[in-house]
C-alpha cells in the first residue's frame, strides 16, 4: 500500500516593515482606490535591512517550524527551497537554510517554478516519503520579491511582497495528507512574466541595468486570463479525479495573486467566498511564500481530515493542483 504524506506542521514569517498604498502613492502615479479595487492588496512586507536575502525569511520559516514540530535539526532528511529570488545564483538556498538551522544531516536544493514552486516543491518532497527513502522533509518556500521588483513601474511595484512559508513532510499512518496533485508546464509563456536579464543568455551588463532589465516584468492583463482559465480547470480535474463536489471541499488555498483571480476561479468551481484562504490583503503577492503563508495564517481554523484544494499558477507558465486531507487540528 501507498505511504501517505502529510504536511505535520507549517511555519511563516514576514518581515516587519509594513509597505502601504499610501506610501506607494508617493513613489509612483497610483492610489489607493486603484491598487484595492483592482487587486485587493492594501499592504505588503518588505525586508528592507542590507545584506539579508531570501535565505534570512527561509531560516527564520524553517526553525519557528521546528521548535513548533518539536523536531531535531539533525532529523531532517531533506530541505528543498522553492524560490526565485535566491541569495545567489549559486550556491542553492536551500544549503544556506539548512546549515544555519543545524540540519547537518539533510541534502538540500532549490527549486524554480516561480509562483507554482511550493506546489511543483511538496509533490516532489512528498516522492521521497511515499518510496520508503525519507521520513521528514522540509518544504520551504521563500522570495524576496523587493529585490527584482522595478518601483518606478506601477503596473507590477504595488503587487509583490516578501515573506516565508515552511511545511514539515512526514508519513501519516491514518491515511491522511496528500491524496493526489497534478502539474503543468507550458513554455510558451515565457514571453509573459520574466526577468529579461541578469541569466545566462543575457548576463548583466551596464546596458541592461540602464534599461531595467534585471527587474521582473510581466503583462498582467494575458497573465491575469491565463490564471483564471487554468486554475480552474485544474482545480475542477483534480476535484473530478477524486469524486469530490464543491461542497466536499473544506478550503480552497489559491495562490494570491489578484483578489479578483481568486472570486472569478471560486465562483467558477461554485465554492462559497469564506471557504478560500485569502491573505492577499495583508502581504500581497509573495510568489513562493503564497500558499505556505495561508496555511500558516488559517492553521487555527483547520481540523483534522479537512479537505484542501491547494491552487497555483505563475512565471512559465506553470501550473498546480494538490488534494489534502488535512492531518491535525489547528492549535
Ligand atoms: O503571481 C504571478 C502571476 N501574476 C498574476 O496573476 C497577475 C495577473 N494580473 C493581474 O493581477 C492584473 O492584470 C494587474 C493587477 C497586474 C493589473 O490589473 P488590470 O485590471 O489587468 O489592469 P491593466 O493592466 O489592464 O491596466 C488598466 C489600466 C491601465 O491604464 P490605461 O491603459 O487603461 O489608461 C494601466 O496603465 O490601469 C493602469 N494601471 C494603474 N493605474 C493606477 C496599471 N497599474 C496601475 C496602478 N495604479 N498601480
Amino acid at each position: 500500500m501507498k505511504t501517505c504524506v502529510a504536511i505535520t506542521g507549517v511555519h511563516g514569517y514576514v518581515p516587519e516593515y509594513v509597505l502601504t498604498n499610501a506610501e506607494l502613492e508617493k513613489m509612483v502615479d497610483t492610489s489607493d482606490e486603484w491598487i484595492t479595487t483592482r487587486t485587493g492588496i492594501k499592504e505588503r512586507r518588505i525586508l528592507k535591512e542590507e545584506g539579508k536575502g531570501s535565505s534570512f525569511m527561509g531560516i527564520k520559516a524553517v526553525e519557528g517550524l521546528l521548535e513548533k514540530t518539536n523536531t531535531d535539526p539533525q532529523e531532517i532528511e531533506l530541505i528543498i527551497c522553492a524560490t526565485i529570488t535566491p541569495d545567489l545564483i549559486f550556491p542553492a538556498t536551500s544549503n544556506i537554510i539548512s546549515h544555519a538551522v543545524g540540519a547537518v544531516n539533510a541534502v538540500s536544493y532549490d527549486m524554480q517554478a516561480a509562483c507554482s514552486g511550493f506546489i511543483y516543491a511538496i509533490v516532489t518532497g512528498a516522492q521521497f516519503i511515499e518510496t520508503g527513502k525519507y521520513k521528514k522533509v522540509v518544504v520551504v518556500g521563500v522570495d524576496k520579491m523587493s529585490a527584482i521588483v522595478d518601483y518606478k513601474d506601477r503596473a507590477t511595484c504595488v503587487i509583490f511582497g516578501d515573506g516565508a512559508g515552511a511545511v514539515l513532510l512526514e508519513p501519516n499512518e491514518e491515511g491522511l495528507g496528500i491524496v493526489d496533485s497534478i502539474l503543468k508546464t507550458d513554455g510558451s509563456g515565457e514571453k509573459y512574466l520574466y526577468q529579461k536579464a541578469g541569466g545566462s543568455r543575457r548576463p548583466p551588463t551596464r546596458e541592461t541595468i540602464d534599461a531595467r532589465e534585471h527587474y521582473l516584468y510581466q503583462d498582467g492583463r494575458n497573465v491575469f486570463k491565463f490564471a483564471i482559465h487554468k486554475v480552474t480547470s485544474i482545480s475542477k480535474e483534480i476535484m473530478k479525479k477524486n469524486n469530490l463536489s464543491s461542497n466536499d471541499i473544506d478550503f480552497l488555498v489559491p495562490h494570491q495573486a489578484n483578489t479578483r483571480i481568486i472570486e472569478a476561479i471560486i465562483q467558477r468551481l461554485g465554492i462559497s467566498k469564506d471557504k478560500a484562504m485569502v491573505t492577499i490583503d495583508k502581504f500581497g503577492n509573495t510568489t513562493d511564500a503564497s500558499i505556505p503563508l495561508c496555511l500558516w495564517h488559517y492553521e487555527p481554523k483547520l481540523k483534522k481530515g479537512d479537505k484542501l484544494i491547494l491552487s497555483a499558477f505563475g512565471g512559465g507558465f506553470t501550473w498546480g493542483s494538490v488534494y489534502t486531507k488535512w492531518a491535525y487540528d489547528g492549535c
